[in-house]
């Protein structure tokens, strides 16, 4: 199979072109400065994917609002960071300037952490609580979200992710669980309220530019009664209705790229990051990415996810070859099956940020897989820098020395 011809054809998204079809998952890794800078750490980080030949890359979570979020050492797109921002994205740009960069946009709402920020709700979700926040709260909100995207535009990025995933605000407002009467919950009118007023704002805002990408990162199904994608405020029952109709209202405002994420940090964490020991979860994104390919026009771009899971061609993966089910593989066939246009490397993207470098060289064979120990997703929970422990020594290191000082950590939930 000639991965090649597929994953390295590039692609028009809205008045852009990427250059391939490999996209660098947002990635938070809490190593910003006590501003919400990026710091040397970061911009290494960001280096290696532009060198690394990433088409579109999307920057973690940077929060709008230093009041309510979820990493200490998160980076922020506030007017003070203005200045530091456009100087990191002028010296990526000259690593290469044909790879696109957007900005994931959010505020962490409920699972903001309360040892050092405020955590806000929609409506209390069990387990978590939170200040109950109104609606000239909410509307304040999106002022910062649209001051952020500006902010974005400002400093040369190509675009914003507005991020309606994984159980931060932006999902927790659009779930059949925010069932509240008020202007932001209830009835699906008043649930898309926020995610259409934003996009509508930021689409105009930002001067209706087809060079500056509106996209989303969309948690199509929480997996769990009453998050996002389930039939009612309690319903255990799956239903893709809403999900649909969003993607759609989305589109219509403005949105010129998705990608398909599903679950929560508080209680789907499978769904979200398949570990080694549930791979095969992987396959169940496909599901969800394919509807969202049907459901749009042509030229909106759809990237799937979970591609960790199938690394190279000596994957353990049982009931296919090998051959057929590795990154690469896998890649090309959902891509040349219509489900998908472009494909996301998360944690693959921490193990070799020159994967698709590597490609483009032949080099395939000197390539570093994920193997899913998670222990990535530990240093972030533990508030630390993030990177591969496994094949990167600066974060085995911090990894061996938090472990020694605070043990395991019992659960990776937030
Ligand atoms: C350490 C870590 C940080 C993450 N940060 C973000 C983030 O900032 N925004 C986001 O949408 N997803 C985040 N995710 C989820 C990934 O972007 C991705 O959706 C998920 O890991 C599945 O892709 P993969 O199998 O290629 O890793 C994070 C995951 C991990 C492990």
């Amino acid at each position: 199979m000639d991965y090649k011809q597929t994953l390295l054809a590039p692609i028009q998204i809205g008045g852009l072109t990427c250059e391939n079809r490999f996209f660098a998952q947002s990635m938070e890794c809490t190593d910003a400065d006590e501003h919400g800078n990026p710091t040397d750490l970061t911009f290494q980080r960001y280096a290696n994917l532009f060198k690394g030949r990433f088409g579109l890359i999307d920057l973690e979570a940077i929060t709008i609002t230093l009041e309510s979020r979820g990493r200490e050492r998160q980076l922020s797109i506030l007017p003070e960071n203005e200045k530091p921002l456009a100087v990191f994205i002028k010296a990526l740009k000259e690593i290469n300037p044909n790879a696109l960069i957007v900005f994931q946009l959010t505020h962490s709402g409920e699972v903001s952490d309360s040892e050092f920020s405020r955590r806000v709700t929609v409506k209390p979700t069990y387990g978590l609580g939170g200040e109950l926040i109104g609606e000239e709260e909410v509307d304040a909100i999106i002022e910062q979200f649209v001051l952020a995207a500006k902010i974005a535009q400002n400093v040369g990025a190509d675009g914003v992710d507005m991020k309606l995933c994984h159980g931060y605000l932006g999902s927790q407002i659009l779930r059949p669980f925010n069932d509240r009467p008020w202007k932001y919950g209830g009835s699906w009118a008043n649930r898309s309220r926020f995610a259409y007023d934003l996009y509508e704002r930021i689409a105009s805002e930002t001067g209706y530019d087809k060079k500056f990408l509106i996209g989303s990162k969309v948690s199509m199904w929480e997996g769990y009664p009453g998050g996002f994608g389930s039939a009612g405020p309690d319903s255990p029952l799956m239903d893709m209705t809403e999900p649909i109709a969003l993607l759609k209202g989305l589109e219509e405002r403005g949105a010129q790229y998705f990608v398909e994420t599903l679950g929560n940090v508080h209680s789907s964490m499978d769904f979200m990051e398949a570990t080694g020991e549930n791979p095969y979860l992987s396959y169940l994104h496909f599901y969800f990415t394919n509807l969202m390919r049907q459901a749009l026009r042509k030229e909106t771009v759809v990237i799937g996810s979970h591609f960790s899971s199938f690394r190279g061609k000596k994957n353990k993966l049982l009931s296919i070859e090998p051959e057929k089910s590795s990154m690469f593989a896998m890649g090309t066939r959902c891509i040349e099956d219509g489900m998908m246009d472009m494909i996301g490397l998360g944690r693959q993207s921490f193990a070799d940020p020159l994967t698709p470098l590597k490609l483009i060289e032949g080099r395939e064979d000197d390539i570093h897989y994920c193997t899913q120990c998670m222990n990535c997703e530990e240093l972030m929970l533990r508030q630390q820098p993030v990177g591969c422990v496994l094949f990167n020594k600066y974060y085995r290191d911090i990894f061996a020395k938090i472990r020694k000082e605070k043990g395991k950590l019992a659960e990776l939930h937030t």
